[in-house]
């Protein structure tokens, strides 16, 4: 009997494009992540990367839309997130996910499928839950609080810490910018973005 190869099981379709990583941001609500996520992006995009972001807040009004916060959902929604991640890393960009992703067991199956075709480096993008409750930029932790949101992350909800990140950012120590830096610091070492020359 014939053995039908399609396309995309054929192995010279199937080479990874060089180059691709994706930068996984976790932590909590108000930690930092897309403020962070939008100062990383534009310095690889001028070090001739193509950057894509895939931010929780975004992909729930898009791919993961009617999803909730139950523990399934939310991991769905990572599933969802690490897949099209895994996409795109395969095709040489450079993709920052910044979602709270609070289960270590779900954000070790988004590397899984992310490193079949480059490098995944997990940020751990750290404040503490008081200092995102006094930071509260969208005015949810004060909700969560007064149990107007049930099962809000780091109030009535787990986040499991990684165990083993590539990289801690404390951004109750450093500003956004200082972050930024120690990320692209941290590609630099790992060989995923070459060093800047200075001019
Ligand atoms: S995740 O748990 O599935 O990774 P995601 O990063 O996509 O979460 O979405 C988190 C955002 O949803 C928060 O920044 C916050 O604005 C909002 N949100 C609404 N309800 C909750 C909740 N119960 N827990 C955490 N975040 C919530």
């Amino acid at each position: 009997m014939t053995e039908h190869i399609y396309a995309h099981e054929h192995p010279e379709s199937d080479r990874r494009r060089e180059g691709g990583f994706t930068l996984w941001f976790t932590g909590l609500s108000g930690a930092g992540k897309s403020t962070i996520a939008h100062l990383v992006g534009p310095e690889l995009e001028r070090r001739g990367l193509v950057v894509e972001y895939l931010d929780g807040d975004t992909v729930r009004t898009h791919l993961s839309k009617g999803l909730g916060f139950s523990k399934e959902d939310r991991d769905t929604n990572i599933e969802r997130i690490g897949w099209v991640a895994s996409r795109l890393t395969r095709q040489g960009g450079a993709v920052i996910a910044a979602a709270i992703s609070p289960y270590e067991e779900t954000r070790r199956k988004a590397r899984g499928l992310v490193e079949e075709w480059g490098a995944f480096v997990e940020v751990h993008v750290k404040a503490s839950v008081d200092e995102c409750a006094r930071r509260d930029v969208k005015g949810l932790y004060e909700k969560a609080f007064k149990g107007e949101i049930k099962g809000f992350t780091g109030v009535d909800d787990p986040y499991e810490e990684p165990s083993a990140p590539e990289l801690v950012v404390d951004t109750e120590q450093h500003e956004p910018e200082e972050s930024a830096r120690l990320i692209v610091e941290k590609l630099e070492q790992l060989g995923l973005v070459e060093s800047r020359v200075a001019a």
